[in-house]
């Protein structure tokens, strides 16, 4: 691993400071940020770039230009240039795909790890996590022989019914980026270049072949590009995955402000924009807006607009040579600084795959990602003296979700379900009923409508076949406890469409009642990738857990979680509103919208709106139960009046008031009650996770830049901070506020 991390110096300091002043001790360690920097491409190569260009053909040239297989674009062989090897994506490395054809190439040697989607990863709250995930899956990507990971997606979860919510992060900017930095680091650090995407503006499965996004100028600086910015600035991707829906009026593939503008001009991105699939609508206005590969679905490969299209434009002088030159160059740039081509290629990172170390790390990451969201009386952990024999109710229980739906998934040797992680981690002194409990069904006339909001008539079946109630209520009656797995899948979570309300499919809801009904020791867990309306249930149950699509050891770490080896951690990365029209999107009446959607609700995305608003939601951001309990003590910060282009640290001691050991995430936001613009009621500016020992403190030391507090101001076009004074408030959810610091800012 090279690792290429730079610790801050908080840890070190106190260190030292402690060692000579021991009497000022107050807790037993500390934990700070680290901070995570990708490197930039570099010029070093580019004397040998400019000599391979001017020996180019202009075919050749164009060949770079444009996919030749579905997941390549071409080489050039003679002059040694290798064609550009991606592959999916946002779960792992996806299997082979045929060269000209979405059907699987049938190989037996990509079988890889499935990691926990995006939502998970975000709910560990946790970079270190985030850059794991990165570091492992980039050399599951080099022993696959692979340049270029379509991933990761970070595009803002606009409306809970958005059909990739599963895949992508979160609700709130800056939560996303500090996921998003850190994983590209983490995968770039193994000479595979990271494609995030989808930029930008592409919040919804709707017609996002056409729509066209309208967001004003403020709230796409700050809520829908930050991750992408600090992705390019921070991170150093190496590239970057134009979206298929236009923003205001054009295409995102031949978007000038978005590509040329804002991403290159701006942000100094210095690597490749690599088209959606299928995702082009022009040639020369695509590459002079930006694009650089054109990829895409079966058509033949020549077809393509960056291909014979470009050939005969180039031919024609509507594009200068020099202009192809550009883009070329950009290609061999990244190439180059991967390593996949030129004498350092012998040093590239060889990678490994599907070994135990991977199978580990997406173990402690689904560990970390899943939320305890009610736990009445102690109801979790089990405890297992006099207990039998549990329940196990639920086709969730056995359904796996590494492949499925429409969309990149995993094709792996291990997926651990929830069913058989309670057979692996439980005694055997306890047996287990298993009962099916609903039938995952599809109304066969409509289901090229799965989920799509826009369709009329039934998507599932949502009545319970009455055997299979009876069997489960059965199970249920003569076992101790029952355990109930009810929640969506990835047929039904899908990319391509979104989802057409909150409701548990399948006839859940009626059949966690039936089971509640007879066993009142009953613990519900929802397996899915986005919210739910789960009010009713969460109210009759006493204990409700969260977990995720999961990764491959998601059974595993379920088990850990519901038998208390595992302590949970997992915090919302999203608002759990209670019923859809509460959320913003929906309450303006902004969604889908036809061929255009205004972003009506502005800057007031997710738990901004909800706050603003005072809307209370089911389960607030950055909510998550533990099986301790935490205190927080001494919050304060380095000083009280600050300069703008100062830092301020804020330290609070976090106490482990419980019996076990846990994990609490400090989540710092940021108010500014006398502002003289419109801001949300908080925002998000500063979290950090730590272990604290039971009995025992740990200082948390969070970082603000003072820069991070300003608000885009579209008149001068430039991050401004207001000057007075801000009141930043502590906690460990957006709505569990425990400690308010006045600072000033000059
Ligand atoms: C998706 C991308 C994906 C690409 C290639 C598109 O449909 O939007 O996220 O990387 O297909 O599979």
């Amino acid at each position: 691993m090279k690792n290429k991390i730079l610790y801050l110096s908080a840890a070190l300091a106190f260190a030292v400071f402690t060692s000579c002043k021991s009497d000022v001790k107050t807790t037993d360690s500390e934990t700070a940020e680290k901070e995570y920097k990708g490197k930039e491409i570099g010029s070093e190569f580019d004397a040998e770039i400019d000599k391979l260009v001017s020996q180019m053909t202009l075919e050749e040239k164009i060949g770079m230009l444009h996919g030749n297989s579905m997941f390549t674009s071409g080489g050039v062989k003679r002059l040694g240039i290798p064609e550009l090897k991606m592959a999916d994506g946002p779960l792992g490395v996806r299997e082979e795909i045929s060269r000209d054809n979405w059907a699987p190439a049938g190989l037996t040697n990509d079988f890889a790890t499935y990691y926990p989607a995006g939502g998970g990863l975000a709910a560990t709250w946790n970079a270190d996590m985030a850059y794991t995930f990165g570091n492992s899956l980039g050399q599951e990507m080099r022993a696959r022989d692979k340049d270029m990971l379509l991933s990761p997606a970070i595009n803002i979860v606009r409306t809970p019914l958005g059909g990739r919510t599963y895949e992508y992060m979160s609700e709130d900017p800056f939560l996303n980026k500090k996921i998003a930095v850190p994983l590209i680091v983490g995968l770039q650090d193994n000479d595979v270049m990271a494609c995030v995407k989808h930029y930008a503006a592409n919040n919804q499965e709707t017609n996002r072949d056409f729509v066209d996004v309208q967001i004003d100028e403020r709230t796409l600086r700050e809520i829908y590009l930050p991750a992408f910015e600090a992705s390019i600035k921070e991170a150093h991707a190496y590239s970057v995955m134009g979206a298929y829906n236009k923003f205001r009026g054009e295409y995102l593939c031949e978007n000038d402000y978005m590509l040329n503008k804002i991403l290159r001009d701006e942000w100094g991105f210095k690597g490749v924009v690599v088209s959606d699939w299928a995702a082009v609508h022009s040639t020369v206005k695509s590459l002079n807006s930006g694009l650089d590969i054109e990829m895409g679905t079966p058509k033949p490969f020549n077809e393509f607009f960056l291909a014979d299209k470009l050939i005969a434009a180039a031919k024609n002088k509507e594009i200068s040579e020099a202009e192809l030159d550009k883009h070329v160059k950009r290609i061999l740039r990244t190439l180059f600084q991967v390593k996949a081509m030129g004498s350092q290629s012998k040093d590239r990172a060889k990678g490994s795959i599907a070994t135990d170390a991977h199978y580990q790390d997406a173990y402690k990451i689904a560990a970390e990602a899943i939320v305890l969201l009610k736990n009445e009386n102690n109801a979790l952990p089990l405890k297992l003296d006099g207990v039998k024999s549990i329940a196990v109710i639920g086709n969730n229980a056995t359904k796996k979700n590494a492949l499925g739906g429409f969309g990149a998934g995993v094709k792996t040797k291990r997926e651990v379900t929830p069913l058989e992680g309670l057979k692996n981690r439980l005694p055997s002194s306890v047996k287990i009923n298993y009962a099916e409990g609903y039938l995952e069904r599809y109304d066969e006339k409509n289901k090229g409508n799965l989920g799509n909001i826009t369709s009329n008539g039934p998507v599932t079946i949502d009545q319970l076949d009455p055997a299979k109630v009876q069997e489960a209520v059965e199970a249920a009656k003569k076992s101790d406890v029952a355990i109930i797995f009810a929640g969506s899948n990835r047929d039904y979570e899908t990319e391509a469409s979104d989802r057409r309300n909150l409701k548990l499919p399948f006839g859940q809801e009626e059949l966690i009642q039936k089971v509640l009904a007879v066993n009142p020791r009953t613990i519900v867990v929802f397996v899915a990738g986005a919210p739910f309306e789960i009010e009713n249930i969460s109210k009759k149950s006493s204990a409700v857990v969260w977990t995720w699509f999961n990764g491959s050891e998601g059974g595993n770490a379920l088990a850990d979680v519901l038998l208390g080896k595992v302590n949970p951690s997992g915090k919302l990365p999203w608002t759990m509103p209670k019923n859809i029209m509460d959320s913003p999107a929906h309450a303006t009446n902004s969604f889908p919208g036809g061929k255009t959607v205004n972003y009506a609700e502005g800057i007031l995305v997710g738990y901004r709106w909800f706050d603003t608003k005072n809307i209370a939601p089911l389960f607030p951001f950055g909510y998550g139960l533990s099986y301790t309990t935490f205190g927080f003590e001494n919050a304060k910060t380095d000083k009280t009046t600050y300069a703008q282009d100062e830092t301020i640290t804020v330290s609070v001691d976090v106490k482990n008031t419980g019996k076990v050991d846990g994990k609490e995430v400090v989540q710092l936001y940021s108010s500014k009650s006398d502002s003289k613009i419109t801001r949300a009621a908080q925002e998000l500016k500063g979290f950090q996770k730590t272990l604290v020992k039971s009995g025992s403190s740990e200082t948390v030391t969070i970082k603000v830049p003072v820069k991070e507090l300003a608000y885009y101001d579209v008149t001068a076009k430039k991050w401004t901070v207001e000057p007075g004074k801000y009141t930043l408030k502590l906690g460990n959810s957006s709505r569990d506020i425990k400690n308010e610091l006045v600072v000033t800012i000059k």
